[in-house]
């Protein structure tokens, strides 16, 4: 037990409990709610990070919400009717000997119960006051347990704690970076790092064979409920282990995390291939908690007449008891699926003796028998097809059942899924250069480095993985390409020629020269791991002091303009603003 008598206290508020009856204490705290009682009676809810403790003030004092008190008297037990249950320190009270007022306080700019919903920019511009709610005290508390649980399973299993810089050259992880003009070399900037990637690979380089950092990264992206600006993850590099090995290491992590918060620890975490993900579920982070699987359809329309279904593939998914949604909403969604890039959306109502759609006269009755078969559909359910490349029917219908079916983030406990066996490449650009899907250091699968010269590249499977959370990503890894003429011949591909290679990640090639262990690595995202533990669905109420969507803090006012000679030290002039 943690002794938290200081020399202003003896114990804290919500510490106390019917074993304490007698005892003469001193406690600090805030004021949650007072109630009058009397003329000179009051009930006095005294509130710290341990919770509240019901005062009983005799005499005129004023104490209003969110004074700050230190008060002395002596614990008693509540009179039977009075006892609240609800309340930890319900059975006992305090009566007030003396008290002193530590710090005033203005009325609060929002009301600190959890029963209000208040706007978000008010909360984070008074964050120390939203602090103070129950909420956030669970959330950071959360939080810290994560952090902890997390540092120790990686100590536990032999990793070595190393920081990295915060002022580094751009780390390549698809994002835009932050940068920090120089002011010894105007002209020049440091970017801030996307990740501990390069610098983790030469750690392994130097010999440290477990490397681990809680990291704080920062990517200039648009932000969302799982996206800031500024992220902590949990990252992690090893020496000698093949994918395997990280799989366990990382699989012990997160369990411990999750059994620090929660009391149990998950069981083994299932996998699936990248390519399985997306032909069952659309998605390379699949929510598997709910059904309404992806159904290969090419088949049975393989000699269609219907001109929409003549394309390389067509696949549905069955809305079980679907068929009362209304003929609006079904516009809606065909609506959307055209804004996610479909050509059109066909639906189909189950009916006792026929497939109730507008395309149903199109269809002939092997047709119509094979699509109930393959569907499994029954009288009641709703029917959703596409058609087109594979990729798009993949991708628009993958959308469309997280629409239809997706439980809410924290619902039905926590589900982790591996993803392997990643592409390493997910697509082309505009110039024909294939984009990594991970990043340009992750190593082919052995059988496909010969696809590399002359072959299909989007057929190119990786050794990356990654781990999903009910259908969010919560982390990414490889193993790590080591030799530097492989290497090489990836940037070579990527259309980034040897020059710019040289200039970008010469240090890394250079490295490479001089004895490097094959190794492998992971990073996930500590705020992500965190919300899902702490049932939030915003990464934003488990840290501290979040941007807001737009990127600003209502706290600081940051981001802030700075002054003409400041700049003139960077060597910045600044171009009039565009509107
Ligand atoms: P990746 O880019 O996939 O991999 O990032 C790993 C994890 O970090 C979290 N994350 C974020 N969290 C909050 N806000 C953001 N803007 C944000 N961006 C990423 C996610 C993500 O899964 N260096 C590689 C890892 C490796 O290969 O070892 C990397 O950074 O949870
Ligand atoms: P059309 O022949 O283009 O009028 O389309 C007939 C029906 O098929 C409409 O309901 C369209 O939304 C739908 N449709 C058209 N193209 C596709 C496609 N590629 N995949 C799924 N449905 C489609």
């Amino acid at each position: 037990m943690t002794d938290y008598s200081t020399t202003m206290r003896t114990d804290r508020c919500g510490d106390l409990r019917i074993t304490d009856v007698g005892r003469t204490v001193t406690l600090c705290g805030w004021v949650d709610r007072r109630r009058e009682h009397g003329e000179h009676l009051a009930f006095v809810d005294l509130r710290d990070r341990s919770g509240v403790v019901q005062l009983v003030v005799d005499g005129a004092h004023d104490l209003r919400s969110e004074f700050v008190l230190r008060a002395t008297g002596t614990v008693r037990e509540r009179p039977a009717d009075t006892a609240n249950e609800a309340l930890a320190t319900g059975e006992v009270e305090i009566e007030i000997e003396a008290v002193e007022v530590l710090s005033v306080a203005e009325p609060p700019p929002f009301p600190l119960d959890e029963r209000t919903d208040i706007d978000e920019v008010l909360r984070l511009r008074h964050r120390y006051v939203d602090l103070r709610r129950p909420r956030l005290q669970h959330n950071l508390e959360v939080r810290a347990q994560v952090n902890s649980a997390v540092r120790r399973a990686m100590e536990e299993q032999g990793f070595i704690e190393v920081e990295t810089p915060m002022l580094v050259a751009s780390t390549p992880e698809g994002a835009r970076d932050f940068v920090v003009p120089s002011r010894k070399e105007p002209g020049s900037f440091y970017a801030l790092p996307q990740s501990p990637q390069i610098f983790k690979q030469l750690c392994m380089v130097g010999g440290l064979d477990r490397y681990y950092q809680i990291a704080r990264c920062l990517r200039d992206e648009d932000l969302r409920s799982d996206r800031q600006f500024e992220f902590m993850q949990l990252d992690a590099e090893a020496s000698f282990v093949s994918q395997e090995d990280v799989l366990g290491f990382i699989s012990f992590a997160v369990s411990a995390a999750a059994e620090a918060v929660t009391g149990e620890r998950p069981g083994d975490i299932d996998r699936i291939s990248w390519e399985e993900a997306m032909e069952r579920y659309g998605s390379d982070k699949p929510d598997v908690r709910f059904g309404m699987e992806l159904i290969e359809l090419t088949e049975v329309f393989a000699n269609t007449e219907f001109r929409a279904f003549q394309t390389p593939c067509v696949k549905g998914i069955r809305v079980p008891g679907g068929s009362d949604i209304s003929r609006s909403r079904l516009d809606d969604l065909t609506d959307r699926c055209k804004a996610w890039g479909a050509k059109g959306l066909v639906w189909m109502r189950v009916t006792p003796d026929e497939l109730d759609s507008p395309v149903d006269k199109f269809l002939t009755d092997d047709e119509r028998a094979g699509l109930r078969t393959a569907m499994n559909a029954e009288v009641g359910d709703l029917l959703l097809l596409v058609a087109d490349e594979r990729r798009t029917v993949r991708h628009i219908l993958g959308l469309l059942r997280l629409e239809l079916g997706r439980p809410p983030l924290t619902a039905g406990g926590l589900n982790f899924l591996w993803v392997v066996d990643f592409p390493l490449f997910e697509g082309l650009d505009d110039v024909g250069n294939p984009i990594p899907a991970h990043h340009p250091f992750t190593m082919p699968h052995e059988d496909d480095i010969v696809l590399l010269d002359d072959g299909d590249r989007l057929a190119i499977r990786s050794q990356a993985y990654d781990l999903v959370l009910n259908g969010w990503e919560l982390g990414s890894g490889s193993v790590r390409i080591h030799e530097r003429d492989v290497q090489e011949k990836i940037f070579s591909v990527l259309g980034i020629g040897s020059e710019e290679a040289q200039a970008k990640f010469g240090f890394l090639l250079d490295a490479f020269r001089y004895g490097t262990p094959p190794h492998a690595g992971f990073a996930f995202g500590m705020d992500r791991l965190t919300a899902i533990l702490a049932g939030e669905e915003n990464i934003r109420e488990v840290i501290a002091y979040p941007k807001t969507q737009s990127g600003t803090d209502p706290l600081t006012s940051a981001p802030t303009s700075i002054d003409d000679r400041h700049l003139e030290e960077l060597g910045l002039r600044l171009l009039p603003p565009t509107d």
